[in-house]
């Protein structure tokens, strides 16, 4: 998304603070502004797009994410009802309508509490249809908190179109990751951080930081018993492994020794303030710096196009989303190979109906670069592919609402003593880490992770080659062993949880 004025190929972009030529008037100054900008287009335009995806899904995760926190209650006290009566977890045990809702068997609902007998006060409709959940330890009920409640009964329940909001909040986040990593390893592989868009790359390794720190912190807000225990397990990575300023940084991240009320207060903090204050001034930065620098042109790069790749990919795609579901038996929409096919679709869709829609004016001889003006052009792609990614995840959060994992989804009472589920396991985009500190000692796991991310971060001073206009084949075998190191522990990761 908006690339320099000056992205035509040949010469390398002229500084467009140069400024308007034709018009005094702010709008026409801004109409020739936009009638010179172009963007390259070439046989490896189609990945252009990946970022222009990512911002569109930050946007709509902001969005959905405001009008959650209307409803949402960071606190791990137990909840009571407006009268004061405590409430208590109890499960449906056959499909049921009561008031304006729908139950099906399983559902875990918080009632109140007679703190008298200790069970649950059943309302007359649910007679015989629910339980109390006892406590697998200590035999007592399980008192839901406040977050809990704000989530699974307002949100899920009570608000009109909150599955809704929270399902396009949870599959875009998702989304959001996946398209991040292909953006980012698209953007590795075309040498686009090579001189002079270094800080392109940092703003943008500081905005993949930020994104994973919005995954951690969200992760913890339903309070229930996946994401207790995964960030308890998650916190206490650097106390285990990093002798010293370890067991000082968790407990700077928990607010005290053991994941508690204060921890949730500081992930609910930092999720809807300070992460999202960093995450727009990266933005900001990464953008200006795009509009100083303008969109790179691969090393190498001949012919515009790319229809056959993109027609290639979005086969693939809609070849994973047809058989991996019936191979598993289950439709999952958040098991990464489903989820990867659900990034690429629409972006191969938007390219191929865009190219057909707005194509790009062609070279006279047919093989130089060329390049299609920004707008409207390159905006109507991007534009296209927005609306194709906003389809599917409404779709997705319309016919599979997210509805948590259970019995990850059970409420979590800090009053009883606590034992870890079997089966814990963090979301996919941390299942390497997870993996990696399951297959070698703690202390090197970390170091691994950090010289993981030291060398991210140090891609463009390592590569010297680039910014000479030379592809080093030794970075692309890097690139390629990062790549498959990190699918192959996702992917180990999943067949271990599987084995038990
Ligand atoms: C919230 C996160 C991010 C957003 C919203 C974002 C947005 C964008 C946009 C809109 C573009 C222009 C279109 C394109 O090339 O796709 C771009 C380009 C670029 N981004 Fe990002 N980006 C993000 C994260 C990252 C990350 C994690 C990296 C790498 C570590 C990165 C590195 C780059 C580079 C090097 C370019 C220039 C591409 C070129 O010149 O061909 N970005 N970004």
């Amino acid at each position: 998304m908006i690339p320099s004025p000056s992205n035509r190929p040949q010469p390398e972009p002229e500084n467009p603070g140069s400024g308007p030529r034709e018009g005094h008037h702010p709008l026409m100054e801004l109409r020739g502004w936009l009638a010179r900008k172009h963007v390259p287009e070439h046989r490896h335009s189609l990945w252009y797009y990946f970022g222009g995806l990512t911002l569109f899904l930050l946007a709509l995760m902001v969005a959905s994410g405001l009008l959650l926190t209307l409803y949402y209650e960071p606190s791990a006290a137990p909840a009571v009802t407006s009268d004061g009566t405590p409430l208590a977890a109890a499960r449906v045990l056959k499909g049921l309508d009561w008031g304006e809702h729908h139950y099906v068997a399983g559902d875990v609902i918080a009632l109140p509490l007679n703190a008298r007998t200790g069970e649950i006060i059943v309302p007359a409709g649910m007679k015989g249809a629910v339980e109390t959940v006892k406590d697998g330890i200590t035999g007592g009920v399980i008192r839901p908190s406040a977050a809990w409640v704000s989530v699974e009964g307002t949100i899920m329940r009570d608000v009109e179109f909150g599955p809704l909001v929270r399902s396009v909040h949870v599959y875009s986040a998702n989304l959001l990751i996946a398209t991040l990593l292909i953006h980012m390893f698209s953007a590795f592989f075309l040498r686009a951080y090579r001189r002079p868009r270094g800080l392109m790359w940092v703003t943008g390794f500081i905005l993949l930081g930020l994104i994973l720190g919005f995954a951690f912190t969200g992760y913890l807000l339903p309070w229930n018993t996946l994401a207790y225990f995964a960030t308890r397990i998650g916190v206490s990575l650097p106390e285990s492994s990093m002798p010293g300023i370890g067991p000082a940084a968790a407990n700077a991240l928990r607010g005290g020794t053991d994941v508690g009320d204060a921890t949730l207060t500081r992930m609910y903090s930092a999720h809807v303030v300070a992460l999202p204050m960093a995450a727009i001034l990266f933005v900001i930065l990464h953008l200006l710096f795009l509009q100083i620098f303008g969109l790179s042109i691969p090393i190498g790069a001949r012919r515009r196009g790319g229809r056959g790749l993109a027609a290639s990919l979005g086969g693939i795609a809609a070849a994973v989303l047809i058989a991996w579901p019936i191979a598993m038996g289950t439709f999952d929409p958040l098991a990464p190979p489903v989820l990867a096919a659900f990034v690429v679709l629409p972006v191969v869709i938007a390219y191929l109906l865009s190219g057909m829609a707005a194509p790009a004016v062609e070279s006279p001889d047919g093989t130089s670069l060329g390049s299609i003006p920004f707008y409207s052009n390159f905006i109507y792609r991007d534009l296209l592919c927005w609306l194709v990614a906003f389809g599917i995840i409404v779709t997705l959060a319309i016919a599979v609402p997210w509805r948590g994992q259970n019995p990850g989804s059970m409420p979590v009472d800090l009053t009883r003593p606590l034992a870890t589920p079997p089966g814990i396991h963090p979301e996919w985009y941390f299942m390497f880490a997870f993996q990696l500190l399951r297959a070698v000692p703690g202390t090197l796991a970390v170091i691994c992770l950090i010289l993981l991310g030291a060398g991210i971060l140090a891609v463009p001073l390592l590569d010297r080659r680039a910014a000479r206009g030379e592809r080093s084949t030794a970075m692309t075998v890097l690139g390629i062993a990062v790549a498959v190191g990190l699918a192959g522990l996702t992917v180990w990761g999943y067949l271990s949880l599987a084995t038990g």
